[in-house]
């Protein structure tokens, strides 16, 4: 990084993992700008971002679904603090679903939300990367390469976002630019978990899935995050890290 200012954009960076990723930044001092399709949602987190970072936070109501909003919105984070020095792409959607129990517009929603959301972001924020020095943090899950049922759609669109990480890493090295993803299993208190395990019994289902005993806490994936944002990951890139308690171990045992 060429300055003392991290200038951080977070794509879905509202809520959840990715909001409590913005404040991270936002503790660190860092200029931080968000993106997500609900206004009031924008609006909340960058009251929220402002009040760590000394009132340097922006946000952008858009749909990661959409080019030409996302485009805008990360031009105008630019005009504002400059080039972008970490981006990170968490915009996602998720319904338990078995395949047959959904239309192919539905499997197509969770794919455009989280996979071609991904590459619009990325797309997108090329030309306004800082070069070199840019770490990009794409946000995958452990259903990218631990098949699990009611999840085909979320499952399919992650291992894409981290075939995109793996093959724009090698596109962009060039450009000094890194490319790594984050892949969380079950991490408490967010809306993927409320919709993955809607009972106590499903709960404990995906703890016992879990070698670590427990789901993760939000600052326990920031932390990471500020790794692979760091000097300390310089030669990091192409990366799926998992953040999972070792859920993809996989825990058999006879
Ligand atoms: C079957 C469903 C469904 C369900 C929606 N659909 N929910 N099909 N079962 N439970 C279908 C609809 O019928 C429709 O198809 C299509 O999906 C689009 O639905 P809409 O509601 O019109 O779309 P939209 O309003 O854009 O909502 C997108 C969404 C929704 C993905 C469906 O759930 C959402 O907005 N999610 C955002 C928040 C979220 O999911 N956060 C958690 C992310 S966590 P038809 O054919 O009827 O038109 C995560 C990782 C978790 O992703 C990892 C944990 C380990």
């Amino acid at each position: 990084m060429t300055t003392s200012t991290l200038n951080v954009f977070v794509a879905g960076g509202t809520s959840g993992i990715n909001l409590a990723i913005a404040e991270s930044f936002a503790q660190a001092g860092a200029n931080v700008g968000v993106l997500s399709r609900d206004g009031e949602k924008v609006h909340a987190a960058v009251e929220r971002l402002g009040a760590l970072n000394g009132q340097r936070a922006a946000g952008w109501p858009a749909d990661v679904r959409e080019f030409e909003p996302v485009k805008a919105a990360l031009s105008g984070f630019h005009a504002r603090f400059g080039a972008i020095d970490v981006l990170i792409s968490g915009a996602a959607g998720n319904f338990r679903a078995p395949a047959l129990g959904m239309s192919p517009n539905g499997f197509r929603t969770v794919i455009d939300i989280d996979l071609i959301g991904t590459f619009h972001v990325l797309y997108g924020a090329h030309e306004f990367l800082r070069k070199p020095g840019a770490s990009i943090i794409n946000i995958s899950a452990s259903q990218a390469y631990v098949p699990m049922m009611m999840q085909s759609h979320v499952c399919a669109a992650k291992a894409g976002i981290d075939m995109l990480t793996r093959t724009l890493a090698m596109e962009w090295a060039g450009d000094g630019i890194r490319i790594n993803s984050i892949a969380p299993g079950p991490v408490s208190d967010t809306e993927g978990m409320v919709r993955l395990a809607p009972t106590p019994q499903a709960a404990k289902e995906l703890t016992d899935i879990v070698p670590l005993g427990r789901w993760a806490r939000k600052d326990e994936i920031a932390a990471v995050a500020q790794f692979l944002a760091s000097p300390a990951s310089a030669m990091v890139t192409g990366q799926v890290i998992p953040v999972d308690g070792g859920l993809n171990l996989g825990r058999y045992s006879p």
